[in-house]
């Protein structure tokens, strides 16, 4: 039995780090090149297992030297990579990171094998969703395949989480199968289509997307911590201070400690604070999956909002 089941991308992270980003068409040199692990499926994945989480992922890489290096990998943190197809003639997902002096980055990924993933690789893990408590889902993969994942996880009971990122706009036949959504600012722009400028307008997008049918919503807002939303409730909560080395990973780490937290069915503020926490770590270190924590150092975590 595995707790969670995560369906998504796994990219290899080629990462420099800069002063500031690039302007349009400049030329900057930066320093420290780093090959690290990621891809949002992936990421989440590694991170439910330091997190103590039981998780097993379907996703596809290439049959290159990125996707036996990222199997092993999700493989020695003790990931269920049993469902991992390496494909023929097309290259494992890579993404290209820069990180800028306070942290942030800036992201353009090659899908590469994530986008093979077929409804017949779903269909295939059929045990893995009917032996999952949790299926969690984003939006690097196939749109199709999003929905795919979804309708059979609710078809057998399972509670659904998708992360929307990066965003697009989803139909009506994605929306009635998510339980939760866990979008950031902009993306919940993207997806309810009202332009956000408050908290107000948080609210508003939100409730559109629950008269739709998602059944609750956590929104991240970065440093600002983030906003809990169901039928009855809007409750925000505050971020831990850290300082930041590298958000990249950040919001992966959280969505997993969130699907740790349901699992464990705990209530939500105690869910919500353990995902805080652990979002709060993943910054402070370099890269994704490198920066992802481990269960003990969440709770030695002495944070401050
Ligand atoms: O969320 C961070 C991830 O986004 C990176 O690891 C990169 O691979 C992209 O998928
Ligand atoms: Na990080």
């Amino acid at each position: 039995m595995k707790d969670i089941l995560v369906v998504g991308s796994i990219n290899m992270d080629l990462v420099i780090n800069v002063d500031e980003m690039p302007k349009k068409g400049q030329t900057i040199l930066g320093e420290n090149f780093n090959q690290i692990p990621g891809g949002k499926g992936a990421n989440q994945a590694v991170a439910v297992a330091r997190l103590g989480g039981n998780v097993a992922m379907i996703g596809k890489v290439g049959q290159d030297n990125f996707g036996n290096k990222l199997i092993q990998t999700m493989n020695s943190d003790g990931v269920d990579t049993s469902f991992i197809k390496s494909e023929k003639d097309i290259s494992t997902g890579v993404a290209l990171i820069t990180v800028d002096r306070s942290g942030e980055n800036s992201i353009v990924v090659a899908p590469g094998a994530n986008y093979e993933i077929e409804k017949k690789d779903i269909d295939k893990a059929k045990k893995l969703i009917e032996y999952s408590k949790i299926v969690i889902t984003q939006l690097e993969i196939p749109i199709e395949i999003v929905e795919h994942t979804l309708s059979k996880a609710k078809e057998n009971g399972k509670y659904t989480i998708l992360n929307p990122a990066p965003a697009q706009v989803l139909d009506r036949d994605i929306i009635k199968n998510i339980d939760l959504l866990t979008p950031n600012e902009t993306e919940l722009e993207i997806l309810s289509g009202i332009s956000i400028k408050n908290e107000e307008d948080i609210r508003k997008a939100a409730q559109k997307l629950i008269d739709l049918g998602i059944k609750e919503l956590i929104i991240t807002l970065g440093d600002s911590g983030c906003i809990y939303v169901n039928k009855n409730t809007f409750k925000k909560y505050d971020a831990y201070k850290v300082v930041p080395v590298d958000t990249t990973g950040a919001g992966d780490s959280f969505n997993a400690a969130i699907a740790v937290g349901l699992s464990h069915e705990k209530d939500i503020d105690e869910i919500i604070d353990f995902a805080l926490k652990v979002g709060a770590l993943a910054v402070t270190k370099e890269g994704a999956q490198s920066s992802l924590p481990y269960i003990d150092e969440v709770l030695d975590f002495k944070g401050r909002y």
